[in-house]
Order: structure tokens, then C-alpha cells, then sequence
């Protein structure tokens, strides 16, 4: 027996209308906020994402799932969506297409991370980036859309946390102001944020080693040091966030654990889900395009976990649709009568009817019995006197009621009570 690799999870096939569900409420958000889809691929030079995710991030610096190929080359599973799209952005020229260019994706990422409740090594996000426009109102949309994602959902009782993390101007200053606060403290913490502090050394603030968040407690907020453009950008996202209604808080330590962000940054974070609460998170990335080559093009976008909304969905108890069943199944009690079955129901799936025969030449009433457990809406079953008669008796399961319909005519019966589907 061979079992999954940690980390990782099956969608079990009665489950996965869950994830349906999920998946159709991203693309029916994608498609009112004009988004496109793009697709990138599963792998990418590693040099990529070395670049575009920074080499001060943990993702980088101890996730990434990286191995040579047969020919040699560093190739690294995506960690992430961003750093796949910004180089398909640059490597097809989109920067000459009308701007904004607004993408979306549903793609599987891959980090070597210590697996617990929310946290896998193979996870789904829904993600969106838009490139081109450095409008605050671009914040705000953006914004909108994941919100938008979560009440499709039915998902409740998340809190949005945004803040501004400035750009190379005010992040220049800051730097200082962080450095002259940890340069006393750096014997007490951890490696990694010893080579933050060099680095870049706003994401200390962002460390998840006990030690090194206490001595971050102190440390100067970047809010502070805010350039004056950076400072009217961030109150005008607020304000469009208001206009609408759109709950939120500022949050002076988000930092986002990745190297490419500038100016907002925000996160949907739960309680409901245990210490792996952010369930989506995104902002802001003025210099990625730049720094991988490319026009220097603002953009900005958000990634949300599956399976941390799914989870949440089912620890909150949201309801799901209910999951999809026959619309009919008809058996059939003899070879004659299964023949008939199975051509009647290749007629109605031919017509979008989803109908469901036996299979296993069960008795009659181990069909009964097997339709009942597909959760059919209708149920007939054909024998030698249907055949006879041209007519079946169709049981509705609902109601335990019979109806005798021609079998030329069960499409027209079916569609008839279509609100029972
Ligand atoms: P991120 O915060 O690293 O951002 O990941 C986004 C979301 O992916 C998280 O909020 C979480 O729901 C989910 N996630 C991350 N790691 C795991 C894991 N190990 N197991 C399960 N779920 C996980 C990004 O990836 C950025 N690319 C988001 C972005 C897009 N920023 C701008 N555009």
C-alpha cells in the first residue's frame, strides 16, 4: 500500500462538489470584475522565483520545492501564483495591450512547509493581478473582489486588516528607523532575520519565531514613515473601502510574507481555523514587473487558499448547494428492458439530463435500493409489461407519488417537473 505524500490531500468524488462550488464562485466573480483567465505553468526556472518572491522570504529560503531536471536546469514548483504571472505578463508583450491588464487563476502551489491544520505542501489558490494601474481605486477593487469571493461564499466572521508598507522612498528611511531599533537586539534572533536586517529588514516584523516577535513588539511602524504619496494613496484606498461599506482595520504589522510588495498590503483573516487563520491575502507589487526584466509597470493582486475556505466553510458550518444527483434513474428487470433503460438514457443525457442506469445487474430490488442511495429525484424501473405498454409508472422520490408516462414522452414529463431536479 502506497499512501499520499504528507501534505498533500485527495479530493475524495463526494466531495468535490464542495470544491465546485467553490471554484465556480471564483469564476463567477472573475467574470464581473472583468477578469481573464491566464495559465501558467506547474514549474518555473527557479531563478524566478528567487527574483520575484526574494531571497528574504521563508518561501524561498525554506520552502521552495525545487530540483534539476534531466538537462541540468533549476526548476522549482510554483510556491505561489504572482512571480508565473508577472513573467507571462512580460514575456508576451501584454504591456502593449490596454491597460489595466486584469487576470485571474485557480492553480495548485507547492511549499515545503511543516504541515498542520490549514498549512499543506500542495494547496489551490484563487488568485487575481491586475498590471498597469497605480489608481488607488485599483486597491479598492481588488479589495471588493475578494470580498466579493468571500460572501459568494456564504463565509462570514472574517476580518479584513489592510496597511501600507510605503515604497522604495519611504521604505528607505524606514529601513533606517528598523535598523538603528533591532542593530542592539540581533544576538537574541534568528538567523533569517539576521539576514533580514541586511536585506530587507521590514519583513523581521513578519518572523514567526517567538523570540524574534517579542523583540519586534517595539519596533517603528512603518505607517509612520510614509512618504506623502504613499500616505494620500493609502487614505484614499480607506476612503473607497468606506464609501462602501467595506469593514477593515489598519494593521501597522502586516508585512506580508513575501519580498515584492509596496504601498497596501492586506489579509481576510479568521479565528475559525485555528493559527492558520488568513485565508486570503494580497497587495500592492509597483516594482516586480521592473525588477524581472519588464516595463516598469505598477500592479497589483490577492491569492486565496482552498482549502483554508474550505475549511472554514465546514468549521462554520456554511451550507453548501446540495451535492449533484440523477435526475432519474431507470432500471430494468430483464436484458430486454436494461437495453431500453440504458437507450433512454443516453437519450436524456444527449438532452443535459443527468440519468443513471444499473450497472451491476442487480435484482430489482437492489436497484431500488441503489437508486434511493444516488439521491435521484425519479425513479422507474422497465420490465417485459412496460415494454408491452410503451408506458412506465416513475416514482416521485419526493412525494412517494406515481405518475404513468409513455417512454416517448419522459423528457417532456422530466422537463415538466423540472423544479423537482
Ligand atoms: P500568500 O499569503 O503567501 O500570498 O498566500 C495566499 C494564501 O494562500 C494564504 O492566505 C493562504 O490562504 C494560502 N496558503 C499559503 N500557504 C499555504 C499552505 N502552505 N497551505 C494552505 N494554504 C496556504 C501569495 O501567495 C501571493 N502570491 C498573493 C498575491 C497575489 N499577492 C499579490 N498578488
Amino acid at each position: 500500500m502506497i499512501n499520499i505524500p504528507k501534505g498533500t490531500k485527495d479530493v475524495l468524488p463526494a466531495q468535490s462538489y464542495k470544491w465546485s462550488f467553490i471554484e465556480d464562485a471564483a469564476r463567477e466573480v472573475a467574470k464581473v470584475f472583468n477578469l481573464k483567465e491566464a495559465r501558467t505553468p506547474v514549474f518555473e526556472h527557479t531563478e524566478l522565483f528567487l527574483r520575484g518572491v526574494g531571497e528574504t522570504s521563508d518561501v524561498v529560503n525554506k520552502e521552495m520545492y525545487t530540483f534539476e531536471d534531466k538537462g541540468g536546469r533549476s526548476v522549482t514548483l510554483k510556491p505561489e501564483g504572482t512571480a508565473g504571472i508577472a513573467r507571462m505578463f512580460i514575456e508576451n508583450g501584454l504591456a502593449s495591450s490596454p491597460m489595466p491588464v486584469k487576470t485571474f487563476y485557480i492553480t495548485p502551489c507547492f511549499r515545503y512547509e511543516r504541515p498542520q491544520t490549514g498549512r499543506l505542501r500542495e494547496f489551490h489558490q484563487f488568485g487575481i493581478e491586475v498590471f498597469g494601474s497605480a489608481s488607488p481605486q485599483t486597491d479598492a477593487e481588488v479589495i471588493f473582489a475578494a470580498s466579493a469571493f468571500l460572501d459568494k461564499l456564504g463565509i462570514k466572521n472574517v476580518n479584513l486588516q489592510i496597511n501600507s508598507i510605503g515604497c522604495r522612498i519611504c521604505r528607505g528611511e524606514y529601513n533606517k528607523a528598523v535598523k538603528n531599533y533591532f542593530a542592539p537586539k540581533l544576538d537574541g534572533m534568528c538567523q533569517a532575520c539576521k539576514t533580514r536586517f541586511e536585506k530587507n529588514p521590514l519583513r523581521i516584523l513578519d518572523c514567526k519565531e517567538e523570540a524574534c516577535k517579542k523583540t519586534a513588539e517595539g519596533a517603528p511602524k512603518i505607517t509612520d514613515y510614509l512618504c506623502g504619496e504613499c500616505k494620500t494613496h493609502f487614505q484614499s484606498v480607506q476612503r473607497f473601502l468606506k464609501a462602501q461599506n467595506v469593514e477593515f482595520s489598519v494593521n501597522p504589522n502586516i508585512v506580508r510574507g513575501l519580498d515584492y510588495y509596496t504601498k497596501t498590503v492586506f489579509e481576510f483573516v479568521s479565528t475559525d481555523i485555528g493559527a492558520q487563520g488568513t485565508v486570503c491575502g494580497g497587495g500592492r507589487y509597483d516594482n516586480l514587473l521592473e525588477e524581472l526584466g519588464g516595463a516598469a509597470l505598477p500592479a497589483i493582486g490577492f491569492a486565496a487558499g482552498l482549502e483554508r475556505l474550505l475549511l472554514l466553510m465546514e468549521n462554520t458550518k456554511v451550507e453548501f448547494p446540495d451535492e449533484p444527483s440523477p435526475v432519474i434513474f431507470i432500471g430494468g428487470m430483464d436484458c430486454e428492458s436494461r437495453e431500453k433503460a440504458f437507450e433512454i438514457a443516453t437519450y436524456l443525457r444527449g438532452k443535459g439530463i443527468c440519468a443513471e442506469i444499473d450497472h451491476m445487474e442487480r435484482s430489482v430490488k437492489a436497484q431500488l435500493k441503489y437508486a434511493d442511495k444516488t439521491g435521484a429525484r425519479f425513479v422507474t424501473v422497465i420490465g417485459e409489461n412496460e415494454l408491452v405498454a410503451q408506458t412506465v409508472n416513475i416514482k416521485n422520490m419526493r412525494t412517494g407519488e406515481f405518475q404513468a408516462v409513455k417512454l416517448e414522452n419522459i423528457y417532456t414529463y422530466l422537463v415538466k417537473e423540472k423544479q423537482l431536479w
